[in-house]
């Protein structure tokens, strides 16, 4: 059964207008202020806190909008949104890779900010900044990652996978193990295959740790037709109905924490904020759960980690757009992306943070950023600016159909790289 595309425009705009979620207190004086905020679970609440925080101190109104948990249902969404430019939305939390789809409609907030810019990770500072404008402050930084049943590597012997063969290994082994004990459902390597942006990310860590490059080169060549993405492809669909259930091809992020966290696999690839969940006191995995680095290819390949995460921007249709700042300062501060590492497991955007070492005590994952052997892999949406949907897209359709065993590697490569190259001399991509 094949999840259905998400719901017209005008539906998902009503539905999630309908889902804002209170109003935190102010006194009437006060100002009403609208965030959407908040992908998973935990992050809503988190967000929910800290705007709250936010109202008290200073007497206004924050609104929470709940916008979909896909990210790409949300930029649909915040598309909408700015394309009529609705007052009502003043705070947005926006993806790593829309800066350049959505700057036109985000305020520059560099003037105002100053030096306090120096504060945040200048990569992502750069990232943000589109045509010389600051248009989102970095919130949470965001690195695919590997969490496995340390539990069960333990009592088979089995160390924690380096590469694909490893893993593979490890995974056959552990599912075979569960399987004679009659447990059916147990896979042993699941991740995120429905053609959404998640896809996207899991397709540039297999590219990543093959050396086959970023689907679309810095100086925007396009060079997803290579051998070694088309073994790193093939690898992948090769797992399908042997260690990776067919079920993969409908799962998102969410599907894939609940499936692991459940007892139901050995190995995922999720984001940090799995951590967290898997860790939270009712999680059934409480304890038996490790994380490293996604394994990389064969010789001298790095382990690959797309790099995603999220940013908060004020629109420019805001009628409150000092007190907007004012707000994402706050949820920006050391303290709050402090507290949402400690209970979330979001890692800060803000350097000093990741010397903390009571940070770097509780939440393991982040060590991991600093192996020599990582290569965080970004999306091309720098290169390519506001068609990076469009990419995306097409990325996602011609790789389901490869591991949907609709279409050939061989043949699909060739005609993915066509239109790609064929956006880029439109003019569309740049
Ligand atoms: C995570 C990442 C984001 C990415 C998304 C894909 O939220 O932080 O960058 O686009 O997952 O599902």
């Amino acid at each position: 059964m094949r999840r259905r595309h998400a719901n017209t425009l005008g539906r998902l705009t009503a539905v999630c207008l309908a889902l804002v979620a209170g109003v935190l207190p102010g006194p009437a004086a006060g100002e009403r202020l609208t965030i959407a905020c908040g992908r998973f679970a935990s992050e809503y609440t988190l967000c929910r806190e800290a705007a709250q925080q936010w109202a008290e101190a200073t007497g206004h109104e924050v609104r929470l909008l709940a916008p979909p948990e896909a990210a790409d249902d949300r930029l649909a969404l915040f598309q909408e949104l700015l394309g009529v430019r609705a007052r009502q939305l003043d705070v947005l939390e926006i993806d790593i890779v829309w800066p350049g789809m959505l700057g036109e409609h985000l305020l520059d907030l560099g003037p105002e900010l100053g030096t306090a810019v120096e504060d945040f990770e200048p990569a992502l500072i750069t990232n943000n900044t589109v045509r010389g404008r600051l248009v989102a402050l970095p919130w949470f930084l965001d690195l695919g990652l590997l969490f496995y049943r340390r539990d069960l590597l333990e009592a088979a012997d089995l160390a924690v996978p380096e590469t694909w063969a490893e893993l593979e290994d490890a995974a056959t082994v552990l599912q075979d193990g569960r399987r004679a004990h009659g447990d059916n459902r147990f896979w042993g390597y699941i991740w995120q295959g429905w053609t959404y942006e998640g896809l996207t990310c899991n397709v540039m860590e297999w590219l990543g740790s093959w050396g086959g490059g970023q689907i679309i080169s810095r100086t925007g060549r396009v060079t997803i037709d290579n051998p070694h993405a088309a073994y790193a492809l093939k690898r992948a669909a090769d797992w399908l109905g042997i260690i990776s259930p067919e079920a993969v091809l409908v799962q998102t992020e969410p599907e894939s924490l609940a499936q692991f966290r459940a007892g139901h696999a050995a190995f995922m690839r999720n984001w940090p904020y799995a951590w967290a969940e898997l860790n939270a006191p009712q999680s059934p995995v409480r304890g038996k759960v490790g994380v490293a680095l996604l394994p990389r290819g064969g010789g001298d390949h790095p382990h690959g980690a797309t790099l995603g995460g999220w940013q908060l921007a004020v629109s420019r249709y805001s009628e409150h757009p000092a007190l907007a700042l004012d707000l994402v300062r706050h949820l920006t501060s050391a303290a709050v992306q402090r507290e949402r590492a400690l209970t979330g497991s979001y890692i800060p955007t803000r350097p000093a943070l990741l010397q903390d070492p009571e940070l770097l005590d509780a939440e393991p994952y982040l060590a991991l950023l600093t192996r020599p052997e990582l290569a965080l892999v970004a999306r091309p949406s720098t290169p390519v600016g506001d068609a990076y949907a469009t990419v995306s897209k097409l990325v996602q359709r011609a790789v389901f159909r490869i591991l949907d065993e609709q279409a050939k590697v061989e043949t699909t490569l060739p005609a993915l790289s066509a239109e790609l190259d064929q956006l880029g001399r439109a003019g569309v991509a740049r």
